[in-house]
């Protein structure tokens, strides 16, 4: 008896825990009809977490995340919780799992779907072919650098502080993963930062050239400034290959490459760590979208940068290169069939619910095998 994947599921708030609901349709349909072994717990996290426990995420559960093969996450914020203390955030839950699991490299791919070339917000002409990959550095930079917080000056005003920080291990681990994906795509990476205004992004440049130069130098590596790069990637997005960059721009840039595909809720990403000492290497799949509390419980929220996030897992974690394609491949039929949740519909085009679309992609997966 094969021992089987331990999958953490963590659906979180929102439309969270809806969309989630497609993703274990399809490991269900992937143990059923591909014996792919499974073990799957689910917990809270969030203002799920926070509204039953006080807290948006419990030690348990970063201790069990340790133990999985993968994370499977929803999505985290609940306007509840608005104003609250840092602490008592649901955003709090993603980021401990990402800096607790030393989780430092997000993959967000930007493929775009022949079918979806008229939902871009750009021209036709512009998107067409378009599959880039942002490496965005995750447990880094300004979200946790020091000095931090808020603070009261003499003269009752007061000042907020947050510090970009890099250092050169940093650097080179997220710039590695950034070039090995390069090998297995176009060749091409371009590393962004701010190297005119920061010692930061001066230090990064220099630590990816060595580094290019040093282990990769069949890899071809441009430079560019992140407002040249936000710029670039609406003027022509697919001039770029794998992006690298830190955690802020890359969270920035991001968003922005989602939209070029035509909706943020298409968008899966993986977020990997270092191979730990039994040969596994740490990781998490999440759409890039919230938790969109306006359209929660609805029924209608997209749920394929959630399933599409459960191919990247099949694809890094699990070995099963073959099934990540089939899920992907489902998608990409049932968007050619002209099938569209709301987000992605046209004007006056009809649009399908969450569950519609969840079993759309699963009747695909049956054709397909
Ligand atoms: C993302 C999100 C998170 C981030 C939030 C929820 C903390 O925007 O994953 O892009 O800023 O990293
Ligand atoms: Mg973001």
């Amino acid at each position: 008896m094969t021992t089987p994947y331990k999958i953490l599921l963590l659906p979180g708030d929102g439309i969270g825990p809806e969309i989630m609901g497609q993703a274990v349709k399809v490991l269900h349909w992937l143990r059923d009809k591909r014996g792919l072994a499974l073990e799957l717990s689910e917990d809270l996290v969030g203002g799920a977490s926070l509204a039953r426990y006080d807290t948006p995420i419990r030690d348990e559960v970063i201790a069990q995340a340790r133990q999985s093969d993968a994370v499977l996450f929803g999505s985290v914020g609940d306007p509840a919780w608005k104003n609250e203390p840092f602490d008592k955030r649901p955003e709090v839950a993603i980021l401990r799992l990402r800096k607790e699991l030393g989780l430092y490299a997000n993959l967000r791919p930007a493929h775009l779907f022949e079918a979806l070339l008229s939902a871009s917000a750009l021209k036709p002409d512009v998107v067409r072919g378009l599959d880039l990959m942002i490496v965005r550095e995750t447990v880094g930079g300004i979200y946790f650098g020091e000095p931090r917080g808020i603070e009261t000056l003499p003269d009752g005003s007061r000042r907020g502080i947050n510090t970009e920080v890099y250092t050169t291990a940093e650097i080179e681990r997220v710039a590695r993963v950034a070039f090995d994906l390069a090998r297995v795509r176009d060749g091409r990476v371009c590393s962004v930062e701010k190297g005119n205004v920061m010692e930061s992004g001066l230090l990064w440049r220099e630590v990816v050239t060595d580094l290019q130069k040093r282990d990769y130098p069949d890899v071809e590596l441009t430079h560019m400034l992140a407002d040249n790069c936000a710029m670039q990637l609406v003027r022509d997005p697919c001039q770029f290959d794998v992006l690298v960059t830190g955690n802020l721009f890359g969270d920035l840039l991001s968003d922005l490459a989602s939209m070029l595909t035509g909706s943020l809720g298409m968008l899966p990403s993986a977020t990997l760590g270092a191979v730990g000492s039994n040969g596994k290497r740490a990781a998490l799949y999440e759409p890039i979208h919230g938790s969109a509390p306006d359209i929660a419980g609805k029924g209608i929220a997209n749920p394929l940068a959630q399933i599409l996030s459960l191919a990247m897992m099949l694809r890094y974690s699990l070995n099963r290169a073959e099934e990540a394609a089939l899920i992907e491949k489902a998608v990409a039929q049932v968007l050619a069939r002209g099938l569209r949740t709301a987000d992605i519909a046209a004007k006056g085009e009809t649009s399908i619910g969450t569950e519609q679309m969840g079993e759309a992609v699963l009747k695909e997966m049956d054709v397909l095998s």
